[in-house]
């Protein structure tokens, strides 16, 4: 493993694992691209001075968001109807009623941003990947087909003013360059504006073992404890945390200049509660480690045992995520004939890694699987209210996080 410094602090790394070389984790290709393809050592690290844990080595922005991004967020119907009410939040909570501005950091598709256009409230989008930033685009959205850093929102003070509210949802945590963000989130906010926005929590992911939230795009690991020294070295701090039944657990924070609002008694809560977690401790993490190593073997032998009894499984939504497990567990086209997926771009290519194909959802409608490896978990709930045929049918789900096990 590499010897890396901590992104915040530049103090050395201590390592917690690696998962070998691991392909972008949404990097779906054709056949004639398979000589090609990118590998990188995929390993996380604890920074022991400000506990953020991290990837050592992550590849560059340009490899992972471009024109051919995979990741549409609007895939999902309880994601949009999660980002509404996002929205209606933080319309009713922290605009002014007079001529508000909001900023969103990885805007995408616009799913989020669509809430604000649609009431004639004043918005712009920072987004690079430009095919996702097409079709916001394309919906009315105003959108910067751009990176987020100190030097853009220098720019967009320019062009627009400062805003009463910058957010963002699961792409804090995919920025190494963190400070640059922060010192351009200051440099946008009105002195007594927000900065809210929420990413995969570090605690959710210890207690499921959900590894698989372990990949490319996500450089850090969230805890409040290791963000509340980030804004500290900024003059910021966090005044308060929402958990969110989103994306397995995440956690959504709300961040301010120093001494312009209150704190909520939940930010205490909840870093009592990462106390008692251990988080500060290295041996949570070899915890964690030993578990991820037992979650790979159990999902192995399970994927075997069904192989040898001669029934078919195939995998239920071609997630960022599935690449860890794929590329980490070894499974390969023949444990797992092929994947199923609603996204249009994803159709007719295959897994980074492993190379197993992706097809639209329509061939598993038509011709229901024994079993169906749930790599779409964070949407259970979507899935199996959509999926009841699939169970009447006699159907079997495989779940692995927080445990392998089969529904049936
Ligand atoms: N907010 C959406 C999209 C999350 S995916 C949702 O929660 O569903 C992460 C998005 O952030 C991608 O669209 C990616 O292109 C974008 N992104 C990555 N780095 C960025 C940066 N530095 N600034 C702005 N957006 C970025
Ligand atoms: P995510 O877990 O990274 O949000 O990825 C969601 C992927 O799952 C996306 O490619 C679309 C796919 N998907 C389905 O195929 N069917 C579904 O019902 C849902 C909710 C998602
Ligand atoms: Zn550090």
């Amino acid at each position: 493993m590499k010897d890396t410094l901590c992104r915040i602090c530049n103090h050395k790394l201590a390592p917690i694992m690696s998962f070998g070389d691991m392909p972008i984790a949404n990097g779906f290709l054709s056949k004639d691209e398979f000589d090609q393809e990118y590998f990188f050592e995929l390993a996380i690290g604890f920074c022991p001075q400000c506990f953020m844990v991290q990837l050592l080595e992550q590849p560059d922005r340009e490899v992972m968001f471009h024109e051919n991004y995979a990741f549409f967020s609007s895939t999902s119907m309880r994601m949009r109807d999660h980002f509404q009410r996002y929205a209606e939040w933080v319309i009713q909570t922290y605009l002014p009623a007079e001529n508000p501005f909001v900023v969103e950091i990885g805007s995408n598709d616009g799913i989020m941003l669509q809430f604000f256009a649609q009431r004639g409230i004043h918005h712009l989008g920072a987004e690079p990947s430009a095919n996702v930033a097409q079709v916001a685009i394309q919906k009315g959205i105003q959108t910067e087909i751009a990176f987020f850093d100190e030097a853009l929102a220098e720019k967009i003070v320019r062009e627009h003013g400062q805003a009463d509210a910058i957010l963002a949802a699961n792409v804090i945590c995919h920025i190494p360059y963190l400070h640059s963000v922060v010192k351009g989130v200051k440099k946008l906010l009105k002195p007594e504006g927000v900065f809210i926005f929420e990413d995969p929590y570090l605690v959710d992911i210890l207690q499921k073992t959900s590894y698989d939230q372990i990949y490319d795009e996500h450089v850090f690991y969230f805890s409040i404890a290791s963000l509340a020294s980030l804004f500290a070295q900024h003059d910021m701090e966090i005044v308060d945390v929402l958990p969110q039944n989103v994306h397995g657990g995440s956690m959504r924070y709300i961040i301010a200049n120093k001494g312009q609002r209150q704190d909520s008694e939940r930010v205490r809560l909840y870093r009592q509660q990462e106390e008692a977690m251990q988080i500060f401790s290295l041996d949570t993490y070899q915890q964690f480690c030993s578990h991820v190593e037992e979650s790979r073997d159990k999902l192995m032998s399970l994927l075997r045992e069904v192989k040898q009894s001669g029934k078919k499984v195939v995998g239920y939504a071609a997630t960022s995520k599935s690449t860890t497990v794929i590329n980490y567990c070894g499974i390969t086209p023949d444990l797992v004939e092929y994947i199923s997926d609603t996204t249009p771009i994803k159709q007719g290519k295959y897994s980074p890694g492993m190379h197993i194909p992706v097809r639209p959802y329509q061939e598993f409608t038509r011709n229901y699987p024994d079993y169906a490896l749930l790599f779409g978990w964070n949407h259970a709930e979507e899935i199996f209210a959509k999926e009841q045929a699939f169970k009447t049918a006699g159907g079997r789900w495989i779940v692995y996080v927080p445990q392998v096990h089969v529904i049936s």
